[in-house]
């Protein structure tokens, strides 16, 4: 068929339009689409880049999980549609876990469900629980995924410091009191990414009231859950009285498992809630892989001694990084939990350039890939997070660097 058979006699069509929904567009440009670029020609170009910018693990999972995930895939059976909410006795090692490290009692059909990691439990959790004119209270700095959720669910977003605790909870209070119409839900995340707060149990307890009395749903992101040093204990939101009348908790095979690319997470907590994730995730999945639901189990059931060893490394690399930025002069406090430090730039180069620009100088200047705290919203800007993904060495080499390329940059400055 020609051309002109489309056209309406002399008249073309119109130039074919794309037209994404309108939640498309009220998600803001990609912040670290700026670093990303750089970092990549970089690498093109050959350059060896100490990236400290995602907190993606580099370490490998124990060789009993992935010897046992070679052994299911091997398995004929377990590669048929596997169930949306996970397999029963992954579910059931969930709450064993549970129970045995917070000691919550979870009822593995009702209260557990598996996710195709966290961030998907938690974006479809928000599509379940929000929609046009809800708003939520979000902690900032922001996890992105933790604002943009919401916005895709066509949900407002409110953000409060994280900073102080205390100051926390009684902004929270403030805003069920005066908004109107009230807060729908409250997002936690602690050990906080990117700011490394943590909280004590007690917390807790005062979340689940003010829930109680404001009728808040909370969502718990627990994604750190298994990272922490110094003998510090993250606690858990469920371990409160009375959370799982409230709210829901997200953990993650990601982190202290070394299984991110798995994509292995999980949802515990208010039934109701879990049933309304559980509605959406029957539309959009047909569950996980069972190969990889069978060696998480393993891991899960095994994995203490690996979790806590994999902890330490972790907080040897701490040492290294927040020990070196200290003596180059920077204000940094070594975070409890987490897999990141959050340093804040020093004065004299806040008051020169903004954190986004500076994060690009250590990249151009420096090979040195950090994430700028104002990719984490605005109350980011005068910080960067490092992430704990490279070896002690690099950290140091990192640290280096940092500090040449600053030397060059003053330098520069002065001559220019
Ligand atoms: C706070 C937080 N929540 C959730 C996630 C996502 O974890 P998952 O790999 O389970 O989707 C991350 C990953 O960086 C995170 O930092």
């Amino acid at each position: 068929m020609s051309d002109s058979a489309h056209s309406h006699g002399d008249q073309q069509d119109p130039p074919f339009e794309v037209q994404f929904a309108q939640r498309v567009y009220r998600l803001p440009p990609y912040m670290f689409g700026r670093i990303n670029a750089l970092l990549y020609e970089k690498r093109v170009a050959g350059n060896d880049v100490i990236d400290m910018g995602m907190g993606n693990p580099s370490d490998p999972p124990a060789d009993y999980v992935m010897e046992k995930m070679c052994e299911a895939v091997k398995d004929v059976r377990n590669h048929g549609y596997s169930k949306s909410n996970g397999i029963r006795n992954l579910r059931r090692e969930v709450a064993a876990k549970y129970l045995k490290k917070y000691g919550v009692r979870l009822d593995p059909e009702s209260e557990v469900m598996v996710c195709l990691g966290s961030k998907e439990g938690f974006s479809h959790m928000c599509l379940a629980m929000m929609g046009p004119g809800d708003t939520a209270i979000v902690p900032a700095p922001y996890f992105p995924v933790h604002t943009y959720a919401v916005a895709l669910a066509s949900g407002n977003v409110i953000s409060l410091d994280v900073a102080n605790s205390e100051k926390f909870l009684s902004n929270i209070a403030y805003t069920c009191e005066h908004l109107y119409p009230k807060p729908k839900l409250l997002i936690i995340c602690y050990p906080h990414n990117p700011s490394t707060v943590t909280v004590e149990p007690e917390f807790f307890v005062d979340v689940v009231k003010i829930a109680k009395k404001y009728g808040l749903m909370v969502i718990s992101d627990f994604a750190y859950a298994d990272v922490a040093f110094d003998g510090y204990k993250p606690p858990s939101f469920l371990s409160a009285p009375g959370a799982s009348d409230v709210g829901v908790e997200f953990t993650t095979m990601s982190k202290g498992y070394n299984m991110a690319g798995w994509r292995v997470g999980f949802c515990a907590g208010n039934k109701e809630m879990i049933r309304g994730l559980g509605t959406i995730k029957g539309y959009y999945d047909y569950g996980m892989f069972q190969a990889i639901q069978i060696a998480s189990i393993i891991a899960l059931r095994e994995g203490d001694a690996a979790v806590e060893a994999q902890s330490l490394i972790y907080q040897s690399r701490r040492d290294a990084l927040v020990d070196g930025l200290v003596r180059l002069g920077w204000d940094v406090t070594p975070p409890r939990a987490g897999m990141f430090v959050w340093a804040k730039i020093p004065e004299e180069w806040q008051k020169r350039m903004s954190t986004m620009d500076f994060a690009m100088m250590l990249l151009e200047k420096g090979d040195v890939a950090v994430s700028p705290g104002s990719g984490f919203g605005p109350s980011g800007e005068g910080y960067l997070r490092l992430s704990l993904v490279e070896n002690e060495n690099r950290l140091r080499q990192a640290v280096r660097q940092i500090k040449g390329c600053l030397k060059e940059a003053e330098a520069e400055s002065i001559t220019a």
